[in-house]
């Protein structure tokens, strides 16, 4: 028989954290078809690949590309880096099911523009996403501030019980429909009013179809022990597994809490199915927040509607500029981004190398000034943390992308090297693979990328898109609480 591809003579590195062999591995039909040594197999395609390294292709479980994968499907931004897979609807925010009444609430303004906002059921989205034919493949969460928006006149306010009635018929539609769970973004203003009675409401519904619950916490600051006490207070209660979405030490005053946070984490872990993600940089970035803003760090401006030529400018210059307090220039640049240096490198990496860390990047991919983790992050963690650095093996950095975020995710056939699983593959250079993304110049192909493959289709290879892209929309396979860990 003749394969649709080979790749000879590369270091498999299969997901599972096992250390790489050296193996040849052929693809057919979509689908890893066989792996060992195929010497004197053939292929339409061969690639001969000493010194590489095959990987499943990356899961970034964290990203606000729900409206990308349509407008923008070639999806560089994340092909580039070896992701192949991409999990949206992070942090409460939505493309679906939304129906917009008034204004884009901040934070969905991170997703694009009121007008893009044309999905009312989950079913017109997962059709929209296939009629793009997305380079990567996508699956997707329900956000609570995008269901609150569609029910509720003012978001200032905890939902009535008539509301969060509405809500759960919206959200169970969904989640029959394939969505992968419920994510909050309690931290927000429009979503800060809920109670943990209305989250707990809506988690109940998971329950029903084993889907699963993500979290922006109520707060990264001081009080976030109290956060993450009340996430899992919300999936106890619920039943279902828990991820806090990208785990952190926020605000000066936070430094160095890692291990104790880190330790909470583990405790809860021992009686729940909790786990966590996080980019792997000591800058966060979202919308200017007024509560976020400090003269303890760097806050520099990545855009401002009022304002858009002070793009890239730290927060402080500009308030000098105009003689204002840092809350007054903010107030002035509203609504606006920001790029926030609020956070310790030695808490980043305790965090990033703990063994229930997946990566996400969360990459906000409308910015016209984005976090560099939006072209950078998966990159990033190879070669700088895991090969500069030595936190963790290369094995271990690849698990973390790769098989842990698809067990929990439910994707059973991704993430994995293995025979009969889907040909979501990246050939990398581990010399040479690096971020490329910076802070001032960040929409930078990543280094050391030399192919990827979604579905058994070549996509992106030499620092260039293919023209072909192959992601489809995964709907949820199964019970998220089996295989959690
Ligand atoms: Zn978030
Ligand atoms: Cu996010």
């Amino acid at each position: 028989m003749k394969f649709d591809l080979i790749i000879r003579n590369a270091q498999i590195i299969d997901g599972s954290g096992e250390p790489a062999y050296r193996a040849d591995l052929a693809v057919s039909a979509g689908l890893i078809a066989a792996i060992g040594n195929l010497a004197a197999a053939d292929a339409y395609s061969v690639r001969d690949a000493p010194g590489l390294v095959v990987a499943p292709g990356f899961i970034d479980v964290h990203t606000h590309d729900d409206l990308q994968v349509i407008h923008a499907p070639t999806m560089l931004p994340k092909i580039s880096q070896g992701i192949t897979t991409v999990i949206v609807g992070n942090c409460g925010i939505s493309a679906s099911p939304v129906t917009l009444m008034g204004e884009l609430p901040d934070p969905m303004n991170l997703l694009g523009m009121p007008e893009d906002f044309c999905y009312a059921d989950f079913v017109s989205y997962k059709k929209a996403v296939n009629a793009a034919q997305p380079a990567v493949n996508v699956a997707a969460l329900v956000g609570h501030t995008a269901l609150r928006n569609n029910h509720m006149d003012r978001l200032d306010r905890v939902a009535t019980a008539e509301e969060i009635e509405l809500m759960r018929v919206q959200l169970r539609e969904a989640l029959n429909e394939g969505a992968l769970g419920l994510s909050s973004g309690l931290a927000y203003a429009s979503a800060s009013a809920s109670t943990t009675e209305e989250v707990k409401l809506l988690a109940e519904v998971l329950n029903e179809t084993g889907a699963l619950y993500t979290t922006h916490l109520r707060t990264e600051f001081d009080e976030i022990i109290a956060a993450l006490d009340e996430a899992f207070d919300i999936a106890d209660h619920a039943k279902a597994p828990v991820i806090v979405s990208h785990l952190k030490c926020a605000g000066a005053g936070n430094w160095g809490r890692s291990g104790e946070i880190l330790q909470r984490l583990e405790t809860a872990a021992t009686f729940h199915q909790v786990g966590c993600d996080c980019y792997p940089y000591s800058a966060s970035s979202s919308t200017l927040d007024l509560q976020q803003v400090t003269s303890d760090f760097d806050i520099v401006i990545t855009w401002s509607e009022p304002h858009p030529e002070l793009g890239g400018k730290k927060l402080v210059d500009i308030a000098n500029e105009w003689n204002l307090s840092l809350q007054d220039t903010a107030k002035k640049l509203q609504p606006a981004g920001a790029v926030y240096h609020g956070m310790s490198e030695a808490d980043v990496q305790k965090i990033l190398a703990h063994p229930l860390t997946m990566v996400g990047s969360d990459g906000l991919p409308v910015d016209p000034l984005p976090h560099p983790r939006l072209w950078g992050a998966f990159p990033r963690v190879l070669g700088h943390y895991s090969r500069d650095l030595k936190l963790f093996s290369l094995p271990e950095a690849i698990r973390k992308m790769t098989r842990m975020s698809a067990d929990r995710f439910g994707l059973d056939d991704r993430g994995r090297i293995a025979v009969g699983a889907a040909a979501d593959l990246v050939l990398f250079d581990p010399i040479k693979v690096k971020d490329a993304a910076t802070f001032t110049q960040p929409q930078q192909l990543a280094e050391g990328i030399e192919a990827v493959w979604v579905n058994g289709v070549l996509s992106y290879a030499q620092k260039q898109l293919t023209g072909m892209r192959a992601g489809k929309f995964l709907a949820r396979q199964r019970d998220l609480r089996i295989g959690f860990y």
